[in-house]
């Protein structure tokens, strides 16, 4: 087993907010010195440039792509240069029109915005949203990133991938420990989706996996749908944003392939939840923040029609059989390289999954539908110990799981995977036996 230590020792750096903290210094000192006034005025003159509708897709303004106000350029730390670059394409000549001017405001807004909320900008290029723990577990196949899941459960002293329960009291303990593990703090091997793939710096199917639509989410009613952003803004609470998250759903928007459409819409659903957890993420002397899951939990219960974004996002990849279905620009279509949509459905799974991890808020059409659905999704990617985790962390969080499920080795049985470690193969048994137990014992 010791082969695999080198693999712990080189878990890879990928900071999130709260993970190894190798925030970015930014031009932002400049503006710091600017007082409250000032900085409000930059702000509302750059929401003006926001919501000015642009030259492409028949009109879409910033907000209609982005967060709400442009928070997510604000803690995603790009520069001037590439906000520049990108609203550019937006632009068109004119003074009516969203035009270079226009586009100096946005960037003052942003840097504002960092001012303003105290936001402690990330690097983009080496930021993964949410990534569990801030990095990811090495491995240069996904049966190497799952060993090291599985040695990470063993050496972060975790009882059930350690002694074999022998009795009630042991799987007591474990249930217990398996029950107050935070899933936001938890390495794994799974990579989750960057903020913004570009396809100007890459040609990587990720640019269809990542968090932006690539066509407007723009109502055909979007008189009441900007005056929603605009209130949201205003006030961002969770009601206002269950309320922005009904009206963009509700409604049907602007033409592209039905495909397209839905993916767009699912993402900037999406998009909304995540634009307000970093709204409300730790700010620099404060580690309290509210998680994705509390945002869903708490958005599901003021409207139970908003379900689980993440997960449908990766069930629409398992879904979309061709990317051809989603009749992308030309343009783009030349960039991507041919790539496996199937690439991009687990880590929107995994992201679901923690932030629903009994699947209360999320539509899973049969009973255990979902967790059918990430466990043969894992096995079919080889992420057995992921799987076992996945498996084990459910039960701990969920009274719902089908009776004919009742024992682990039900769920397991004829596959057992063959590892080439035998150190591997008996953590694996040892987790899976304990596991069973677990349940079994639990459900006395
Ligand atoms: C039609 C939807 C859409 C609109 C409208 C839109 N964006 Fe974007 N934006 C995207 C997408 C999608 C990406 C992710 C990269 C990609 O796939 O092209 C992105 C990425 C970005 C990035 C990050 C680029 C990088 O290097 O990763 C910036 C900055 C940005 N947009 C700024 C703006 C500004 C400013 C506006 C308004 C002038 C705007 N966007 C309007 C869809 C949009």
């Amino acid at each position: 087993m010791k082969a695999f230590h080198w693999i712990l020792l080189s878990v890879f750096c990928l900071t999130t907010w709260s993970g190894c903290n190798r925030s970015v210094s930014v031009d932002k000192m400049d503006y710091g010195i600017l007082s409250e006034a000032d900085i409000d005025e930059l702000i509302e003159t750059g929401l003006k440039a926001w919501r000015i509708p642009g030259a492409i897709a028949g009109g879409a303004a910033c907000m209609h792509c982005h967060a709400p106000d442009g928070i997510d350029l604000a803690f995603m730390n790009y520069s001037d240069f590439t906000i520049r670059r990108r609203g550019a394409e937006h632009a068109a000549p004119g003074i009516e029109t969203l035009n270079a001017s226009k586009l100096e405001d946005i960037v003052n807004m942003i840097r504002a915005l960092q001012v303003k909320h105290n936001v402690n900008p990330v690097d983009p290029k080496e930021t993964i949203p949410f990534q569990p723990g801030g990095a990811l577990l090495k491995g240069s196949s996904n049966q190497e990133k799952d060993a090291s899941f599985g040695i990470y459960l063993k050496e972060s002293g975790f009882r059930f991938a350690a002694i074999p329960i022998d009795g009630d009291a042991e799987a007591r303990l474990q249930a217990e420990e398996l029950a107050r593990i935070d899933l936001a703090e938890m390495l794994t091997g799974i990579e989750l989706n960057p903020w913004s793939e570009d396809p100007y710096y890459s040609n990587s199917i990720r640019v269809l996996g990542d968090w932006l639509p690539l066509t407007p989410v723009k109502p055909t009613n979007v008189y009441i749908w900007n005056e929603n952003q605009i209130s949201y803004t205003a006030n961002p609470g969770l009601q206002e944003l269950a309320q922005l998250i009904a009206t963009g759903t509700n409604h049907s928007f602007q033409p592209a392939s039905v495909y397209l459409r839905e993916l767009s819409q699912l993402k900037y659903k999406a998009l909304l939840i995540a634009q307000h957890r970093f709204r409300n993420s730790p700010q620099k002397n404060d580690k309290i923040g509210i998680s994705i899951g509390n945002i869903l939990y708490e958005l599901n219960r003021i409207d139970p029609a908003i379900g689980n974004p993440f997960w449908e996002i990766g069930q629409f990849f398992q879904r979309l059989e061709r990317i051809e279905l989603l009749e992308l620009s030309e343009n783009l279509n030349r960039r991507l390289e041919s790539g496996d949509t199937d690439d991009l459905v687990l880590p929107w799974y995994w992201l679901g999954w923690m932030a629903d991890p009994s699947f209360e808020s999320t539509n899973c059409d049969a009973s255990n539908g979902c967790l059918n659905r990430i466990l043969e999704h894992l096995k079919k990617e080889e992420m057995h110990f992921h799987r076992l985790f996945v498996l084990a962390k459910t039960f701990t969080e969920t009274k719902k799981i089908d009776e004919s499920h009742h024992s682990t080795h039900l769920w397991f049985s004829n596959d057992l995977p063959v590892f080439d470690d035998s150190g591997i193969q008996e953590l694996y048994e040892l987790i899976l036996n304990n596991i069973n137990s677990i349940y079994k014992y639990g459900t006395k």
